[in-house]
This record gives C-alpha cells, structure tokens and sequence, in this order.
C-alpha cells in the first residue's frame, strides 16, 4: 500500500513536468466541440524548443544554425511557427519540398539529403534555388553534377559520412554497412575520402562540408565524440592531399532525446559532451558552421494527442481498457513501443464515476492495459512509468502527451480509420483548427470509391 501511494506521488511529480497546455476544463470543451482523437498543438513550445537547442550550443566557437528536419512533422502550420524563428529547414524528399515551396520559404535556409538522389529530382531542387545538397552516394554527386549543369547553379556540396559508430538510441542510423550516406574509406567510389577529391575535381560542384546522422532519440552521447574523432582524422588526411581544403559547414545530424517512460538530458548536457570536440576541430582546422538538425526534439513536446475511454472489461485482476484511438494514429507505439506517457482525465458531464468511486485502486500498472480501436493484436498501448491511469473509466479522456514527432506523419486510414482534427493553441493563447479532420466519405473517394 506505502509503496502504491508513493508510486502515485512520483507519478505526480513527473507528470507535471510535461508541457500541459490546456486545462481538464479547456479539454473537455474543446473535445464537445471536435470529438475525440483529438490533437493539440502548443505553438509557444516550438518556439521554445529552437531557443532551448540554441542555448545548448552556445559555447561553440563558431557559428550554429538549426534544421528542423520536417519528416517529424510538416504541418503547415507548425513549419509557418518554425519560420518565425529563422531556423534552416532540412528536407529529404521532393513532396516536403512541395510544402516548403507552397510556404514560400527561401531556398537559403534548406538543406536538402536524399536517399534516393536521383537526377531529376537533383533538377527540381536546384531549380527551386536549393543550393545546399547532402550527397550520400557517389552515383547521386554524379546525377548531381550533372543537374548543376543543366540548371546553371553551383551547388554547396555536403557529404553524407557514415561514422559506423555504435550508437546507443531507439533508431540508429550509424553501423556497418548502412543504408545512409558512404563510409569514410570503405568503397572504391563510395566513400567520403572519394566524394569530397572528386568534388574538388569538378568545376561544377563547390565543396561546403560533411554530415553524419546518428540515429534518434540518442541517448548516450559518446557516439558523438567517436563520429568527431573519425571525421578528424579523415580532415587531417584531406588537407595533406587537398590544397585549397577547407571546412566550411559540418552537420552532425538529429538524435536529441524526448521524455517519453524517462527522464533523459537535456540538449546543453547533451551537447557538453562533445563540445569541446567541436572547438577542437574548429582550432585545428578553422571555422565553420555547425549545423544542428532536430525533428523530434523541436516538435514531441508541443502535442498531445486525446482520446476517449469507450469501454472497459475486467477479468483475473486485469482490467483493459478500451479507446477511441489505435496504433493508426500513434503508430510508434506499434513499431517501437513507444512509452507515451499517458493520464486520464474526468470528464465534467461522465456521471460514469458514480459506478467507479474507487474502482481502480486494485490496478497498478502492469495489470491495467490500454488499448486502441483497431482489430490487431498489435494495437496495445504500452504505458509508461509516468502513466497515471487511476480515473481509467469508461466516458473519461487519456491524454497522450509528447505526440507532436513521428505521429501526425504516420496517421494512416488502417480499418478505413479517418484523421483527426489538429488544433493550435497559439502564442496569443487563441485556438486555431490547423488541420480538419477528415470523414468517411473523404476516405472512400480518395480509396477509389467514386470510380466506376
Ligand atoms: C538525416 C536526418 N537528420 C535528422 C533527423 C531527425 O532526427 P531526430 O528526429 O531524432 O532529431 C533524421 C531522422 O530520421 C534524419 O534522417
């Protein structure tokens, strides 16, 4: 009983350092008026987020511009607050470019890496005055070049390296024969030390720097200094041979963690870390740029996505617990067992509570379980240590906090399921409909349904 009372006061404790922008009140009438799923979106918790990351850098002997990688999250809306801030926007394919294009953003603050860097997509993104392009392949710095020459501009070029670097995180994009970027030796054209000569060698291509890409949700930062101390020698190596050599910008990728189940640290602890491996390389090989791309970090904490209690079935001491939601809308909980952490609210008009007075005092964590809509043994939502779901009664809400990375995007019509409404609360403190939801019928026209 002791250990149970205390258990729920550390999980007050730690709920209460989630971004919690709307009241159970504001809630509760924003859910009468759109319904539930529901997504909300704090607008003043991206701004902060670009601070907060800027902050974390501050010691960098050199100048720090953040990306915000748009795969995390490309609502318009969100991408028009991140614009506000002046940040660089780091796009991987020719559909956000679309949306970037669509928002007007300057072609400066983009930097493009593709995986597939295929010729006439290299075109189209110089055309638009994309000049910053992250080559990962020797074949892409040839279609490269070659778009370069047909468009007329001289792309900054930035290799793509893969450290092959043991990382520590929830998805790694560092190991041995990786599908991202080139090693720093390893093949006979696909290789860092390759790309960069033959960059010097092309009259059509200028050389701007290198860039490696982690993994995410890193949350053991020595792969850092290991993937520094790789580069470094690989620069030591190139201005020996090079004589023009210099590095001009080196992004060293995403990988800022989120409280999900833990707590995690924060970007300044993260970046204490390697910083000095940063001011090392800029004393030994000069200044440059250093490039801080973050998708996850800059958006999760902004959203929470709310969901309805629609029914309950108790048996052998476990008690499960029925949504409105499922893994179509938060799929990471499916792929990666995503602890969000979740808490149930009372709604003003649930008289359900008469019935459950203190129904679920007999439930700690592990025998309660909450799970989605859809017909698949994988839709169960795994809760985390920060969970609270004493009020997990039919008619309330569970709030789905840190959603705004990796959900949105994945949203998916699974069991003709439609998307959810998304509401901004903005820095005004007014609340904006930032995405409709979307109905039955839309679904049925989209799958085909009008073709005769
Ligand atoms: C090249 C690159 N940069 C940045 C990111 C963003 O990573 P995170 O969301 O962990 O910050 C990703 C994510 O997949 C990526 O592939």
């Amino acid at each position: 009983m002791v250990e149970n009372a205390l258990q729920i006061i550390q999980n007050k404790v730690t709920l209460s350092k989630i971004n919690r922008f709307f009241t159970d009140e504001e809630i509760s009438q924003l859910v009468e008026k759109y319904g539930t799923p529901l997504y909300l979106v704090d607008e003043e918790a991206l701004h902060d987020k670009v601070l907060e990351l800027n902050r974390a850098y501050e010691k960098f002997h050199g100048h720090v511009k953040i990306a915000y990688s748009i795969k995390a999250n490309f609502n318009p809306s969100i991408l028009r607050t991140f614009v506000k801030d002046n940040i660089t926007f780091d796009l991987t394919s020719l559909g956000e470019l679309f949306f970037i294009r669509e928002l007007n953003i300057n072609p400066e603050n983009i930097v493009y890496t593709s995986v597939t860097e295929e010729l006439d997509e290299y075109k189209q993104v110089l055309s638009y005055g994309v000049t910053r392009i992250v080559v990962s392949s020797y074949f892409g710095l040839v279609n490269l070049a070659q778009a370069a020459n047909v468009v007329g501009i001289i792309p900054k070029v930035m290799v793509r390296m893969n450290p092959e670097v043991g990382v520590k995180a929830e998805v790694r994009a560092s190991y041995k024969n990786g599908k991202f970027g080139v090693p720093l030796n390893g093949g006979k054209v696909d290789s860092a030390y390759f790309i960069v000569k033959s960059i010097f060698n092309n009259p059509l291509l200028e050389f701007e720097g290198f860039h490696f890409h982690l993994g995410s949700q890193i949350t053991d930062f020595v792969c850092y200094v290991n993937a520094l101390d790789r580069l470094n020698s690989l620069l030591n190596k190139l201005k020996k041979e090079i004589p023009n050599f210099s590095l001009k910008t080196l992004d060293i990728g995403g990988g800022t963690p989120v409280f999900y189940n833990e707590p995690v640290p924060t970007p300044s602890e993260m970046s204490s870390v390697y910083i000095e491996k940063l001011n090392n390389l800029v004393s030994s090989h000069g200044k440059f740029t250093l490039m801080i791309e973050s998708g996850r970090y800059l958006v999760a904490e902004s959203s929470i996505m709310v969901s309805k209690i629609v029914n309950t079935k108790e048996y052998n001491d476990h008690k499960i617990v029925i949504l409105d939601t499922g893994y179509h809308l938060l799929l990471d909980a499916a792929l990666l067992k995503q602890e969000y952490p979740q808490e149930v609210i009372s709604t003003k008009n649930n008289n359900n509570h008469l019935y459950f007075s203190d129904s679920n005092k007999q439930y700690t964590g592990k025998n309660i379980h909450l799970v989605g809509r859809l017909c698949d043994t994988l839709d169960v939502f795994p809760t985390s240590k920060l969970s609270d779901l004493s009020y997990a009664n039919i008619g309330n809400y569970v709030l789905f906090y840190n959603v705004g990375a990796y959900s949105l995007v994945f949203n998916m019509p699974f069991h003709c399921q439609t998307k959810p409404p998304v509401l901004m609360k903005t820095c005004e403190g007014d609340i904006k409909l930032i995405r409709k939801g979307t109905s039955y019928k839309d679904l049925y026209e989209e799958e085909g349904g009008l073709i005769s």
